[in-house]
């Protein structure tokens, strides 16, 4: 695509953010539906994210994605705060206009499409791992359709704001809940690493068990699943859906889905590198 002085620019705040995939996928979608817009990671670390968002507003970027560790604390700078984002107290994605900035959060979709890919949860026993940010969005898109939520977490104290505000049930070891659960979410960091410790005895999953990782790798969680006959996902899904939720707010187009998906494997050229 040729890059004129009219280009529109997005991209996604974060500390780190050189790992992040999503300009790979963002700009194929750009590129794809003919919108001149690109997407660009921005490296800002908490003492700077005030500034930063003031300075690209003023410098017209007009949209962002929100990644760790700023999802809670962007919400103090939006005039307009989506119903979901307020529930789940945390913001992915940024739009900005005119006249206001506006908050919404996407990840509890991704993850609600992404696991619909595997199993409809409505109605399913699930086993969360983790009470952080992403097991927010987890439990309140698991809530949404009345499915039935256990929470581990390492530090328990965490999930007691979870079980009043979206009516969890606690849990003292994951070990207790996997006669029962359906499903299994992951949303620590835990797998992240090989080497990192077991988050439970794995040998004790069953074929019955759905497993999703929310890290964007085969985890060992996962391929100790897998060796059980499970169905397994990885974060990539939910990833995809996630932005793809987001391009849909700043764009009201469509998401090209299939080559956000192409590119997220690395199979598409992003559009800022071909000559037109
Ligand atoms: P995110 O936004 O990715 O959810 P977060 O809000 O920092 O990040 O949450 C990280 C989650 O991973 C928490 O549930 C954390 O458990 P604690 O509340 O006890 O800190 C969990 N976590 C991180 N490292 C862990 C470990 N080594 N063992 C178990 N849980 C871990």
């Amino acid at each position: 695509m040729r890059i004129t002085g009219k280009v529109e620019i997005y991209g996604v705040i974060g500390y780190p953010i050189k790992h992040s995939l999503s300009p790979l996928f963002q700009n194929a979608a750009f590129f794809w539906t003919g919108i001149e817009a690109l997407y660009v990671p921005f490296e800002v670390s908490p003492e700077n994210l005030k500034k930063a968002l003031e300075g690209l507003r003023a410098s017209g970027v007009k949209g962002l994605n929100v990644t760790i560790p700023h999802k809670e604390a962007v919400l103090s700078f939006a005039d307009v705060i989506s119903p979901e984002a307020k529930e789940i107290g945390a913001v992915n994605t940024l739009k900005f206009t005119r006249t206001s900035v506006e908050a919404y959060n996407t990840d509890w979709i991704g993850f609600l499409k992404a696991i619909q890919e595997l199993e409809d949860p409505k109605g399913k026993t699930v086993l969360v791992l983790g009470a952080g940010g992403a097991a927010k969005a987890v439990i309140y898109s698991l809530k949404k359709v009345k499915a039935q939520v256990l929470v581990w977490n390492r530090t328990p104290e965490k999930i007691f704001p979870l079980e009043e505000k979206f009516g969890v049930e606690k849990i003292k070891r994951p070990e207790e809940a996997l006669p029962v659960a359906d499903i299994i979410v992951n949303t620590t960091s835990v797998g992240l690493k090989e080497e990192d410790p077991p988050l439970f005895d794995y040998s004790l999953l069953e074929e019955k068990h759905i497993v999703v990782d929310l890290i964007y790798k085969d985890t060992p969680l996962l391929k100790e699943a897998k060796k059980k006959s499970c169905r397994v996902q990885n974060g990539f899904p939910m990833l995809l859906y996630q932005g793809a939720e987001s391009f849909r707010i700043w764009t009201g187009c469509n998401p090209p889905l299939e080559i956000m998906k192409l590119a997220l494997k690395g199979e598409f050229p992003t559009g800022y590198s071909r000559i037109p």
